[in-house]
Protein backbone atom coordinates (compact mmCIF):
# COMPACT_ATOMS: atom_id res chain seq x y z
CA UNK A 1 0.00 0.00 0.00
CA UNK A 2 1.69 3.23 -1.18
CA UNK A 3 2.11 6.00 1.31
CA UNK A 4 -0.51 8.22 0.99
CA UNK A 5 0.06 11.12 3.72
CA UNK A 6 1.10 13.66 0.91
CA UNK A 7 -2.50 13.34 -0.13
CA UNK A 8 -4.94 14.25 2.33
CA UNK A 9 -7.56 16.37 0.64
CA UNK A 10 -8.27 20.16 2.44
CA UNK A 11 -11.74 20.01 2.12
CA UNK A 12 -14.36 17.27 1.88
CA UNK A 13 -14.29 15.62 -1.17
CA UNK A 14 -15.21 12.05 -2.30
CA UNK A 15 -12.49 9.71 -1.04
CA UNK A 16 -12.28 8.60 -5.05
CA UNK A 17 -10.44 11.99 -5.89
CA UNK A 18 -7.13 11.02 -3.66
CA UNK A 19 -7.39 7.39 -4.22
CA UNK A 20 -6.85 8.04 -7.83
CA UNK A 21 -3.07 8.46 -8.74
CA UNK A 22 -0.30 6.86 -11.52
CA UNK A 23 1.38 4.23 -10.79
CA UNK A 24 4.07 2.31 -13.40
CA UNK A 25 4.50 -0.99 -11.68
CA UNK A 26 1.62 -3.02 -12.75
CA UNK A 27 1.00 -6.88 -12.39
CA UNK A 28 0.68 -8.99 -15.20
CA UNK A 29 -3.17 -9.25 -15.42
CA UNK A 30 -4.64 -8.72 -18.34
CA UNK A 31 -7.71 -6.63 -19.01
CA UNK A 32 -10.91 -8.00 -20.23
CA UNK A 33 -12.27 -5.71 -22.82
CA UNK A 34 -15.37 -6.01 -21.59
CA UNK A 35 -14.08 -3.75 -18.31
CA UNK A 36 -12.48 -1.30 -20.87
CA UNK A 37 -15.06 -0.92 -22.85
CA UNK A 38 -16.71 -0.22 -19.11
CA UNK A 39 -13.73 2.80 -18.63
CA UNK A 40 -14.34 4.40 -21.89
CA UNK A 41 -18.41 4.23 -21.38
CA UNK A 42 -17.22 6.79 -18.14
CA UNK A 43 -15.97 8.23 -20.84
CA UNK A 44 -18.26 9.20 -22.99
CA UNK A 45 -20.41 10.51 -20.16
CA UNK A 46 -18.29 13.91 -19.70
CA UNK A 47 -19.91 16.98 -21.14
CA UNK A 48 -18.66 19.01 -23.83
CA UNK A 49 -19.03 22.24 -25.33
CA UNK A 50 -22.45 21.70 -28.02
CA UNK A 51 -22.27 17.88 -26.66
CA UNK A 52 -20.00 17.58 -29.55
CA UNK A 53 -18.13 14.65 -28.08
CA UNK A 54 -15.24 15.45 -29.44
CA UNK A 55 -12.84 12.59 -27.83
CA UNK A 56 -11.47 9.54 -29.72
CA UNK A 57 -9.81 6.07 -28.00
CA UNK A 58 -7.68 4.04 -29.87
CA UNK A 59 -6.60 1.19 -27.99
CA UNK A 60 -4.68 -2.49 -27.38
CA UNK A 61 -4.52 -4.63 -25.16
CA UNK A 62 -1.07 -7.08 -23.92
CA UNK A 63 -1.45 -10.29 -25.57
CA UNK A 64 -4.01 -8.93 -28.44
CA UNK A 65 -2.25 -8.58 -32.10
CA UNK A 66 -1.33 -4.46 -32.21
CA UNK A 67 0.11 -4.78 -28.46
CA UNK A 68 3.51 -4.20 -29.92
CA UNK A 69 2.69 -1.72 -32.59
CA UNK A 70 1.21 0.37 -29.40
CA UNK A 71 3.84 -0.27 -26.93
CA UNK A 72 6.49 1.94 -30.11
CA UNK A 73 3.80 4.62 -30.09
CA UNK A 74 5.33 5.37 -26.60
CA UNK A 75 8.64 7.57 -25.73
CA UNK A 76 11.49 5.07 -24.50
CA UNK A 77 10.87 6.46 -21.17
CA UNK A 78 7.27 5.30 -21.05
CA UNK A 79 7.58 2.35 -22.89
CA UNK A 80 10.22 1.00 -20.09
CA UNK A 81 7.51 0.44 -17.98
CA UNK A 82 4.17 0.90 -20.02
CA UNK A 83 5.15 -2.19 -22.09
CA UNK A 84 3.63 -4.52 -18.71
CA UNK A 85 0.61 -2.98 -18.61
CA UNK A 86 -2.35 -4.07 -19.33
CA UNK A 87 -3.67 -1.92 -21.74
CA UNK A 88 -2.60 1.67 -24.12
CA UNK A 89 -4.90 3.70 -24.95
CA UNK A 90 -4.18 6.72 -27.82
CA UNK A 91 -6.33 9.64 -26.66
CA UNK A 92 -7.49 12.05 -29.68
CA UNK A 93 -9.72 14.88 -30.29
CA UNK A 94 -11.96 16.00 -33.27
CA UNK A 95 -10.50 19.67 -33.67
CA UNK A 96 -13.74 20.63 -35.86
CA UNK A 97 -17.34 20.53 -34.93
CA UNK A 98 -20.41 21.39 -36.98
CA UNK A 99 -22.59 23.63 -34.47
CA UNK A 100 -26.25 23.09 -34.10
CA UNK A 101 -28.29 24.38 -36.91
CA UNK A 102 -25.21 24.96 -39.05
CA UNK A 103 -23.87 22.34 -41.42
CA UNK A 104 -20.45 24.67 -41.36
CA UNK A 105 -17.58 22.26 -39.87
CA UNK A 106 -15.98 25.34 -37.47
CA UNK A 107 -12.70 25.21 -35.66
CA UNK A 108 -13.45 23.80 -32.42
CA UNK A 109 -12.00 25.94 -29.17
CA UNK A 110 -12.21 22.96 -26.66
CA UNK A 111 -11.74 19.78 -28.24
CA UNK A 112 -8.59 19.89 -25.91
CA UNK A 113 -10.51 20.55 -22.33
CA UNK A 114 -12.95 18.36 -23.51
CA UNK A 115 -11.22 15.26 -24.20
CA UNK A 116 -9.39 16.23 -20.79
CA UNK A 117 -12.56 15.76 -18.86
CA UNK A 118 -13.30 12.69 -20.97
CA UNK A 119 -9.83 11.06 -20.16
CA UNK A 120 -10.93 12.36 -16.23
CA UNK A 121 -13.78 10.65 -16.28
CA UNK A 122 -11.96 7.29 -17.67
CA UNK A 123 -9.55 7.39 -15.15
CA UNK A 124 -11.67 7.93 -12.08
CA UNK A 125 -14.09 4.75 -13.33
CA UNK A 126 -10.80 2.17 -14.20
CA UNK A 127 -9.36 3.40 -10.42
CA UNK A 128 -13.02 2.89 -9.00
CA UNK A 129 -12.86 -0.39 -10.56
CA UNK A 130 -9.65 -1.56 -9.06
CA UNK A 131 -7.40 -0.72 -12.22
CA UNK A 132 -4.98 2.13 -12.56
CA UNK A 133 -4.25 4.38 -15.49
CA UNK A 134 -1.33 6.49 -16.50
CA UNK A 135 -1.08 8.93 -19.21
CA UNK A 136 1.86 10.01 -20.92
CA UNK A 137 2.65 12.83 -22.71
CA UNK A 138 6.00 11.25 -24.12
CA UNK A 139 4.99 9.80 -27.24
CA UNK A 140 5.78 9.46 -31.11
CA UNK A 141 3.11 11.76 -32.57
CA UNK A 142 4.39 11.06 -36.25
CA UNK A 143 4.31 7.55 -35.87
CA UNK A 144 1.08 7.73 -34.47
CA UNK A 145 -0.96 10.02 -37.07
CA UNK A 146 0.96 7.65 -39.77
CA UNK A 147 0.18 4.32 -38.61
CA UNK A 148 -3.46 5.16 -37.60
CA UNK A 149 -4.05 7.25 -40.80
CA UNK A 150 -5.24 10.45 -39.00
CA UNK A 151 -6.25 13.09 -40.92
CA UNK A 152 -5.36 16.88 -40.16
CA UNK A 153 -8.61 17.64 -38.21
CA UNK A 154 -7.95 14.85 -35.47
CA UNK A 155 -5.36 15.90 -33.19
CA UNK A 156 -3.02 13.35 -30.80
CA UNK A 157 -3.32 14.25 -27.10
CA UNK A 158 -1.99 11.71 -24.69
CA UNK A 159 -1.21 8.11 -24.28
CA UNK A 160 -2.82 5.96 -21.26
CA UNK A 161 -1.52 3.12 -19.77
CA UNK A 162 -4.16 1.05 -17.66
CA UNK A 163 -3.15 -1.56 -15.31
CA UNK A 164 -3.54 -3.62 -12.30
CA UNK A 165 -1.61 -1.59 -9.84
CA UNK A 166 1.76 -3.87 -9.02
CA UNK A 167 4.19 -4.25 -6.84
CA UNK A 168 6.74 -1.67 -6.95
CA UNK A 169 9.80 -4.20 -6.22
CA UNK A 170 9.21 -4.90 -9.69
CA UNK A 171 10.15 -1.41 -11.10
CA UNK A 172 14.12 -0.91 -11.86
CA UNK A 173 15.93 1.43 -9.20
CA UNK A 174 15.37 5.03 -10.60
CA UNK A 175 11.54 4.61 -11.05
CA UNK A 176 10.99 2.36 -7.56
CA UNK A 177 11.67 5.65 -6.05
CA UNK A 178 9.00 7.71 -7.97
CA UNK A 179 6.43 5.00 -7.16
CA UNK A 180 4.59 6.92 -4.49
CA UNK A 181 1.67 9.15 -5.07
CA UNK A 182 1.82 12.66 -5.51
CA UNK A 183 0.86 15.82 -3.33
CA UNK A 184 -0.99 19.24 -4.85
CA UNK A 185 -1.09 22.60 -4.46
CA UNK A 186 -2.78 24.26 -1.62
CA UNK A 187 -6.06 25.49 -2.92
CA UNK A 188 -4.78 29.17 -2.50
CA UNK A 189 -2.56 28.70 -5.59
CA UNK A 190 -5.05 27.88 -7.76
CA UNK A 191 -8.82 29.41 -7.00
CA UNK A 192 -9.27 32.69 -5.87
CA UNK A 193 -12.22 35.04 -5.88
CA UNK A 194 -13.30 37.89 -8.09
CA UNK A 195 -9.28 38.83 -9.48
CA UNK A 196 -6.50 37.05 -10.89
CA UNK A 197 -4.30 36.60 -7.55
CA UNK A 198 -1.67 34.21 -8.54
C1 LIG B 1 -1.38 14.76 -19.93
C2 LIG B 1 -0.42 14.02 -19.02
C3 LIG B 1 0.81 13.62 -19.52
C4 LIG B 1 1.69 12.87 -18.72
N1 LIG B 1 2.85 12.38 -19.26
C5 LIG B 1 3.58 11.48 -18.58
C6 LIG B 1 4.64 10.79 -19.22
O1 LIG B 1 4.91 10.95 -20.42
N2 LIG B 1 5.33 9.88 -18.48
C7 LIG B 1 5.05 9.63 -17.17
O2 LIG B 1 5.70 8.77 -16.58
N3 LIG B 1 4.03 10.28 -16.52
C8 LIG B 1 3.28 11.17 -17.21
N4 LIG B 1 2.19 11.78 -16.61
C9 LIG B 1 1.83 11.47 -15.22
C10 LIG B 1 1.94 12.69 -14.30
O3 LIG B 1 3.29 12.93 -14.00
C11 LIG B 1 1.09 12.43 -13.02
O4 LIG B 1 -0.26 12.29 -13.39
C12 LIG B 1 1.24 13.60 -12.04
O5 LIG B 1 2.53 13.61 -11.48
C13 LIG B 1 0.22 13.52 -10.93
O6 LIG B 1 0.34 12.31 -10.25
P1 LIG B 1 -0.89 11.35 -9.98
O7 LIG B 1 -1.55 11.08 -11.32
O8 LIG B 1 -0.26 10.09 -9.42
O9 LIG B 1 -1.83 12.01 -9.04
C14 LIG B 1 1.32 12.55 -17.38
C15 LIG B 1 0.08 12.98 -16.88
C16 LIG B 1 -0.79 13.70 -17.69
C17 LIG B 1 -2.14 14.09 -17.15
Amino acid sequence: MPDTTSRQADHPIDPQFVARWSPRAYTDETLPEATLLSFFEAARWAPSAYNAQPWRFVYARRGTPHWEQFVGFLNEFNQSWAKHAAAIVIVISKSTLTPPGSDQEVPASTHAFDAGAAWGYLALQASLSGWATHAMAGIEHDKIRNELDLSPKYKIEAAIAIGRPGDPATLPEGLRKREVPSPREPLSKIAAEGRFAF
